[in-house]
């Protein structure tokens, strides 16, 4: 089904240090990376998945019990290694906080502080930018040489890419510079305007809320260059050529639509999509080459009822396969010349390490 073999899946995933598997919610892109991460252990390389996807689904299709913040080793008849990793967002943004602090009392002030907890667990982006800060983590880790990104299911899975440009946006924003001023200096230099507008907030949000921000950010003072240096770092390895985005779909409609959306947005960040995977298609019984299909003029040379059922269920498979096949074409065009391949739609859930293996069967 491969229709570039010089350009293979086969190739990507023996060539390539990070693949970041991109795609909207429910194609089945935790599953295809887990397969990918798999064809990685089997070629003989250290491998590890990252999948920031909180209801587990990772750790079901490896079949195994559970999966947090420190890779696991999956052990098992692959000469290279297997090792899952779950994106706990808190924990990562802690673990940054305790690394950068400059003491002790740093560390705790921000831990503690109120803005700070609602912001590391809960804060729209913030799961975006430490899934990347955790693939800047793995990259650097010694133990494994390959890494396949399972990215969070956002609506828009360009947050995912913008994290770290997000995050330098925030660190320049005005506000944000205000109020990263040493308390004295802020107190002399804040001009009536901002006194004013704080205290405004304050009536809104409550005094509690703005002293918590203030807090934040004072206690914040000098973590900020890290923070910067590492968003920079992560980008490089984002646009590194050994990292490769490999974009996932289903043949539905809204799926290829989204996942055209994104290879276009991809595209205008002079990245592209160096693989493209079709998830549970329908399978086609035509021949090679045949036509359309004359149902009535079919049907009316079979004499069973039963006959006949068969033959219309199977000329509305094809139907189906002909529909998926027309609202992928496009995508296709799109992506081109990268390689496309086209897993079916298997019987039952992929929930184990065997329906994982058949999954990669498709893969090379
Ligand atoms: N090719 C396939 N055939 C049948 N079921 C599949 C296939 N790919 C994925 N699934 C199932 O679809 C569901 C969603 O898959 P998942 O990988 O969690 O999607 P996503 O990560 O994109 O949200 C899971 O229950 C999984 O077992
Ligand atoms: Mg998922």
């Amino acid at each position: 089904m491969n229709n570039h073999p010089e350009t293979s899946f086969t190739n990507l995933i023996s060539q390539r240090n990070t693949i970041i598997c991109c795609g909207s919610g429910g194609v089945g892109k935790t599953t295809v990376a887990a397969a990918m991460a798999l064809c990685g252990a089997t070629q003989g390389r250290k491998t590890c998945v990252v999948t920031v996807d909180p209801a587990r689904r990772l750790a079901d299709a490896l079949g195994i019990g559970q999966l947090d913040n420190s890779p696991r080793k999956i052990e098992g008849p692959w000469p290279g290694e297997l090792w899952a990793v779950m994106l706990d967002t808190k924990g990562t943004f802690d673990e940054l906080i305790r690394n950068y602090s400059s003491d002790q009392a740093q560390v705790e002030s921000i831990l503690h502080n109120r803005l700070y907890k609602n912001l590391s667990g809960s804060f729209s982006g913030t799961q975006e930018y430490m899934a990347m800060e955790k693939l800047y983590e793995l990259h650097s880790d010694s133990r494994f040489d390959f890494i396949v990104v399972d990215t969070p299911p956002t609506r828009n899975a360009l947050d995912f890419l913008d994290a770290p440009r997000q995050l330098g946006r925030f660190l320049d924003n005005k506000i944000f510079r205000l109020l990263m001023m040493p308390a004295r200096t802020y107190l002399k230099a804040v001009s009536v305007a901002t006194r004013t507008f704080l205290r405004a907030i304050s009536k809104v949000v409550g005094a509690e809320v703005v002293a918590d921000a203030v807090a934040f950010f004072q206690a914040f003072e000098g973590l900020e260059q890290g923070f910067r240096d590492r968003a920079g770092k992560v980008e490089s390895v984002l646009s590194d050529p050994s990292t490769a985005f490999v974009l996932m779909t289903s043949p539905r409609t809204e799926a290829v639509d989204e996942a055209m959306f994104f290879a276009k947005k991809l595209a205008e960040s002079k990245m592209k999509v160096e693989g493209l995977v079709v998830n549970r298609v329908h399978p086609s019984f035509k021949l090679d080459n045949q036509g359309p299909i004359d149902l009535a003029q079919l049907t009316t040379r079979v004499e069973s009822q039963l006959g006949k059922d068969l033959l219309e269920n199977w000329a509305q498979m094809n139907l189906m396969a002909d529909q998926e096949a027309t609202h992928v074409r496009d995508l296709r065009a799109k992506v081109s010349p990268a390689p496309v391949v086209e897993i079916p739609l298997l019987d039952g859930d992929v929930h184990d390490l065997d329906s994982v293996r058949s999954i990669a069967s498709f893969l090379v």
